[in-house]
């Protein structure tokens, strides 16, 4: 197996995660680096939230953006009009380019659902060229979203069958401190740098919250659709409960952080 995501489409996707990776992309670009005239390669570009985002920020030369998923491929090849990008298919433990053809090599949200993450960092390492960089981010699931976090916790008090299903969310290949840098490191990249990025992700009311998770990607909404309507029924409201946390319904905040970190190739 190539990649542990679930994909359901690129609408449901763009629903429960692309408008947040939305709202990621500047600040990953803006730690990453990026300069006019540069060949970038993006690594699980799914519908193109980061993608879009380069040739605003730079004169870039050109885009080469991969995804596991031909469905997020196709949308993507589909909302675009820039002649300078391309998307294919391509898994990031196994990269199609030769060494070296890369200015810069970027992975938003991905490294965390790709098997042998440290392979795929050491392809971004060989696709770049020596003085180009590379870098990625992903979410810190364990302590950096309560809003989700606070989906899981529920779940896993009313139903525990689903603990298990909540460590597999929590903890995942690069997504705890340190890890993103380390894997840059072992691949050879000098100079890495790790931080941690920030954004809020903004609900209108618990069912701008709910119904894409619901709805979304990964294997929870599957499991939920599975459980008997009355147990499902216990986790909405306990859900529900959280959410509102005895206030009316509406807008709430919840803030998210990503590790990120970056490197370069060597000179020599
Ligand atoms: C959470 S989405 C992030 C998509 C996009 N970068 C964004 O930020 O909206 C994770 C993406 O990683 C892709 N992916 C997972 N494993 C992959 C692999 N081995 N090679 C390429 N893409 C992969 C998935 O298909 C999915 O599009």
């Amino acid at each position: 197996m190539a990649s542990n995501f679930v994909a359901k489409g690129a609408d449901t996707y763009d629903s429960y995660m692309g408008r947040w990776s939305r709202k990621l992309a500047p600040l990953f670009i803006d730690f990453a680096g990026l300069a006019d005239g540069e060949r970038v390669l993006e690594i699980g570009c799914g519908t193109g939230s980061l993608t879009f985002a380069l040739p605003a920020r730079a004169n870039i030369a050109a885009i080469e953006a991969i995804d596991y998923e031909a469905q997020f491929v196709e949308a993507a090849r589909e909302r675009n009009d820039d002649p300078r990008i391309k998307f294919e298919q391509g898994d990031a433990c196994s990269l199609q380019y030769a060494d070296g053809q890369f200015d810069r090599a970027l992975s938003m949200l991905v490294l965390h659902f790709v098997p042998d993450a440290d392979r795929a960092v050491a392809e971004m390492r060989r696709v770049v060229r020596p003085g180009g960089v590379a870098a990625a981010t992903v979410w810190d699931n364990f302590g950096g979203q309560p809003g989700i976090r606070m989906f899981w916790d529920t779940l896993a008090a009313v139903e525990p069958q689903a603990d298990s299903r909540r460590s597999a969310f929590l903890i995942r290949p690069t997504n705890r401190a340190h890890e993103l840098a380390r894997a840059f490191g072992k691949a050879g990249f000098a100079d890495v740098t790790e931080t941690a990025l920030s954004i809020r992700m903004e609900f209108a009311n618990f069912d701008d919250y709910w119904i894409p998770l619901l709805a979304g990607q990964g294997t929870h909404a599957a499991y939920l659709q599975s459980l008997p309507e009355a147990t499902r029924q216990r986790i909405v409201t306990a859900v529900q409960s959280a959410y509102l946390a005895g206030q009316p319904d509406g807008p709430r905040s919840f803030v998210s952080v990503a590790w990120a970190a970056r490197g370069t190739v060597p000179c020599t």
